[in-house]
Protein backbone atom coordinates (compact mmCIF):
# COMPACT_ATOMS: atom_id res chain seq x y z
CA UNK A 1 0.00 0.00 0.00
CA UNK A 2 1.78 3.21 1.06
CA UNK A 3 5.34 1.54 0.55
CA UNK A 4 4.75 2.83 -3.25
CA UNK A 5 6.19 6.10 -1.73
CA UNK A 6 8.71 4.84 -0.37
CA UNK A 7 9.95 2.87 -3.78
CA UNK A 8 8.74 5.13 -6.18
CA UNK A 9 11.37 7.77 -4.65
CA UNK A 10 14.66 6.19 -4.68
CA UNK A 11 15.91 3.21 -6.72
CA UNK A 12 14.71 0.08 -5.50
CA UNK A 13 17.97 -1.82 -5.28
CA UNK A 14 19.80 1.12 -4.05
CA UNK A 15 16.94 1.91 -1.04
CA UNK A 16 16.69 -1.91 0.13
CA UNK A 17 20.55 -2.33 0.10
CA UNK A 18 21.36 1.20 2.26
CA UNK A 19 17.68 1.25 3.98
CA UNK A 20 18.36 2.42 7.82
CA UNK A 21 16.01 1.19 10.35
CA UNK A 22 16.00 0.32 14.12
CA UNK A 23 14.05 -1.50 16.01
CA UNK A 24 10.39 -0.27 17.34
CA UNK A 25 9.55 -3.67 19.16
CA UNK A 26 11.29 -6.19 19.88
CA UNK A 27 10.41 -9.52 19.59
CA UNK A 28 10.00 -9.86 23.25
CA UNK A 29 7.77 -6.76 23.89
CA UNK A 30 5.52 -8.36 20.93
CA UNK A 31 5.57 -12.08 22.42
CA UNK A 32 4.35 -9.98 25.65
CA UNK A 33 1.65 -8.25 23.84
CA UNK A 34 0.79 -11.14 21.70
CA UNK A 35 -0.29 -13.13 24.72
CA UNK A 36 -1.92 -10.40 26.42
CA UNK A 37 -3.96 -10.49 23.03
CA UNK A 38 -4.73 -13.94 23.54
CA UNK A 39 -5.58 -13.92 27.10
CA UNK A 40 -8.33 -11.48 26.60
CA UNK A 41 -9.67 -12.93 23.12
CA UNK A 42 -9.67 -16.29 25.41
CA UNK A 43 -11.66 -14.55 28.03
CA UNK A 44 -14.76 -12.91 25.82
CA UNK A 45 -14.75 -15.59 23.66
CA UNK A 46 -14.63 -18.91 26.13
CA UNK A 47 -17.57 -21.29 25.06
CA UNK A 48 -18.25 -19.75 21.73
CA UNK A 49 -17.17 -21.12 18.20
CA UNK A 50 -14.44 -19.40 17.44
CA UNK A 51 -12.81 -19.01 13.67
CA UNK A 52 -9.65 -16.95 13.65
CA UNK A 53 -9.69 -15.01 10.05
CA UNK A 54 -5.88 -13.65 8.95
CA UNK A 55 -5.63 -11.05 6.55
CA UNK A 56 -2.47 -12.48 4.26
CA UNK A 57 -0.22 -12.05 3.98
CA UNK A 58 1.10 -9.84 6.46
CA UNK A 59 -0.93 -11.40 9.41
CA UNK A 60 0.57 -14.66 8.97
CA UNK A 61 3.24 -14.50 11.86
CA UNK A 62 0.99 -12.83 14.16
CA UNK A 63 -1.51 -15.11 13.88
CA UNK A 64 0.57 -18.41 13.87
CA UNK A 65 1.43 -16.97 17.20
CA UNK A 66 -1.65 -15.84 18.61
CA UNK A 67 -3.29 -19.46 17.70
CA UNK A 68 -0.81 -20.75 19.28
CA UNK A 69 -1.48 -19.06 22.84
CA UNK A 70 -5.47 -19.33 22.68
CA UNK A 71 -6.28 -21.12 25.44
CA UNK A 72 -9.97 -21.52 23.75
CA UNK A 73 -10.77 -24.20 20.57
CA UNK A 74 -10.90 -22.38 17.49
CA UNK A 75 -10.31 -22.37 13.85
CA UNK A 76 -8.17 -20.66 11.55
CA UNK A 77 -8.89 -19.18 7.73
CA UNK A 78 -7.30 -16.74 5.59
CA UNK A 79 -8.24 -13.69 3.56
CA UNK A 80 -5.99 -11.90 0.65
CA UNK A 81 -7.16 -8.99 -0.18
CA UNK A 82 -5.03 -6.52 -3.03
CA UNK A 83 -5.65 -2.62 -3.87
CA UNK A 84 -4.92 -0.82 -6.61
CA UNK A 85 -5.20 2.65 -7.26
CA UNK A 86 -3.10 5.95 -5.94
CA UNK A 87 -0.76 4.37 -4.31
CA UNK A 88 -0.26 6.16 -1.20
CA UNK A 89 -3.33 4.89 0.15
CA UNK A 90 -5.79 2.06 0.30
CA UNK A 91 -8.04 3.02 -3.02
CA UNK A 92 -11.09 1.55 -1.87
CA UNK A 93 -10.70 -0.86 -4.99
CA UNK A 94 -9.89 -4.08 -3.44
CA UNK A 95 -9.93 -7.54 -4.96
CA UNK A 96 -10.32 -10.29 -3.09
CA UNK A 97 -8.38 -12.90 -4.82
CA UNK A 98 -8.36 -15.85 -1.59
CA UNK A 99 -11.49 -15.83 0.01
CA UNK A 100 -12.58 -17.45 3.00
CA UNK A 101 -13.54 -21.65 3.24
CA UNK A 102 -15.21 -22.08 6.06
CA UNK A 103 -19.13 -21.26 6.48
CA UNK A 104 -18.73 -18.29 9.50
CA UNK A 105 -22.61 -18.20 9.80
CA UNK A 106 -23.64 -18.19 13.55
CA UNK A 107 -20.02 -18.40 14.63
CA UNK A 108 -17.24 -15.98 16.70
CA UNK A 109 -14.99 -14.53 13.93
CA UNK A 110 -11.83 -12.52 14.72
CA UNK A 111 -10.27 -11.03 11.75
CA UNK A 112 -6.66 -10.93 12.52
CA UNK A 113 -4.73 -8.29 10.91
CA UNK A 114 -0.93 -7.01 10.80
CA UNK A 115 -1.63 -3.34 10.33
CA UNK A 116 -4.71 -0.75 9.98
CA UNK A 117 -3.94 2.12 8.37
CA UNK A 118 -6.58 4.01 6.47
CA UNK A 119 -8.98 1.34 8.06
CA UNK A 120 -10.60 0.75 3.70
CA UNK A 121 -8.92 -2.74 3.85
CA UNK A 122 -10.58 -4.03 7.22
CA UNK A 123 -14.37 -1.66 6.37
CA UNK A 124 -14.29 -3.68 3.41
CA UNK A 125 -13.33 -6.92 5.03
CA UNK A 126 -16.01 -6.65 7.46
CA UNK A 127 -18.67 -5.57 5.22
CA UNK A 128 -18.20 -8.78 3.53
CA UNK A 129 -17.87 -11.17 5.94
CA UNK A 130 -21.51 -9.19 7.91
CA UNK A 131 -23.37 -10.36 5.00
CA UNK A 132 -22.38 -14.10 5.46
CA UNK A 133 -24.01 -13.96 9.09
CA UNK A 134 -22.00 -14.86 11.77
CA UNK A 135 -22.34 -14.23 15.47
CA UNK A 136 -20.36 -11.58 15.62
CA UNK A 137 -17.01 -9.89 13.93
CA UNK A 138 -14.20 -8.93 16.06
CA UNK A 139 -10.98 -6.96 15.05
CA UNK A 140 -7.62 -7.91 16.40
CA UNK A 141 -5.07 -5.59 14.80
CA UNK A 142 -1.21 -5.43 15.89
CA UNK A 143 -0.72 -2.31 15.11
CA UNK A 144 -3.51 0.65 14.27
CA UNK A 145 -2.11 3.92 12.83
CA UNK A 146 -5.00 5.60 14.30
CA UNK A 147 -3.94 8.91 12.73
CA UNK A 148 -4.44 7.51 9.66
CA UNK A 149 -7.90 5.92 9.56
CA UNK A 150 -10.64 7.12 6.56
CA UNK A 151 -12.73 5.06 8.20
CA UNK A 152 -14.04 4.81 11.20
CA UNK A 153 -14.48 1.51 13.50
CA UNK A 154 -13.29 -0.10 16.50
CA UNK A 155 -10.23 -2.43 16.81
CA UNK A 156 -11.58 -4.71 19.70
CA UNK A 157 -7.64 -5.85 20.38
CA UNK A 158 -4.94 -3.58 19.61
CA UNK A 159 -1.47 -4.28 20.18
CA UNK A 160 0.32 -1.18 19.55
CA UNK A 161 -0.78 2.24 18.36
CA UNK A 162 1.38 4.00 15.81
CA UNK A 163 1.58 7.67 14.99
CA UNK A 164 3.54 7.20 12.22
CA UNK A 165 6.96 5.60 10.66
CA UNK A 166 7.02 2.98 8.15
CA UNK A 167 6.89 -0.65 9.44
CA UNK A 168 8.70 -3.73 8.67
CA UNK A 169 9.48 -7.22 10.44
CA UNK A 170 7.08 -9.82 11.80
CA UNK A 171 4.93 -10.31 8.57
CA UNK A 172 5.55 -6.43 7.74
CA UNK A 173 6.81 -5.83 4.30
CA UNK A 174 9.03 -3.25 2.28
CA UNK A 175 8.35 -4.12 -1.16
CA UNK A 176 7.93 -7.92 -0.24
CA UNK A 177 11.49 -8.04 1.58
CA UNK A 178 11.95 -8.17 5.71
CA UNK A 179 8.51 -9.76 6.70
CA UNK A 180 11.00 -13.02 8.73
CA UNK A 181 12.61 -9.86 10.79
CA UNK A 182 11.67 -11.11 14.55
CA UNK A 183 11.40 -7.42 15.77
CA UNK A 184 9.47 -4.60 14.55
CA UNK A 185 11.77 -2.48 12.76
CA UNK A 186 11.16 1.41 11.70
CA UNK A 187 11.97 2.54 8.67
CA UNK A 188 14.13 5.80 9.37
CA UNK A 189 14.66 7.58 5.93
C1 LIG B 1 -1.52 -3.97 4.61
C2 LIG B 1 -2.15 -4.55 5.86
C3 LIG B 1 -3.62 -4.34 5.64
C4 LIG B 1 -3.66 -3.08 4.79
C5 LIG B 1 -4.01 -1.93 5.68
O1 LIG B 1 -1.54 -4.96 3.63
O2 LIG B 1 -1.83 -5.89 6.04
O3 LIG B 1 -4.21 -5.43 4.96
O4 LIG B 1 -2.35 -2.87 4.26
O5 LIG B 1 -4.12 -0.75 4.92
P1 LIG B 1 -5.40 0.18 4.99
O6 LIG B 1 -5.85 0.24 6.42
O7 LIG B 1 -4.89 1.51 4.50
O8 LIG B 1 -6.44 -0.38 4.08
P2 LIG B 1 -0.72 -4.84 2.26
O9 LIG B 1 -1.60 -4.31 1.19
O10 LIG B 1 0.55 -4.10 2.52
O11 LIG B 1 -0.45 -6.33 1.87
P3 LIG B 1 0.36 -7.47 2.65
O12 LIG B 1 -0.46 -7.80 3.88
O13 LIG B 1 0.40 -8.58 1.68
O14 LIG B 1 1.71 -6.93 3.01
Amino acid sequence: MNFTVWRDALSKKRFVKELKKKILYSKEVIDRRVEELADAISHDLEGKEVVLIGVLKGAFIFLADLTRRLKIPHTVDFVRLTSYGSGLVSSGNINVTKDIETDIEGKEVVIVEDIIDTGITMAFLRERLQKRSPASIRICALIDKKQRREVSFDVDYEGFDLDEGFVVGYGLDFDEKFRCLPDIYVIEE
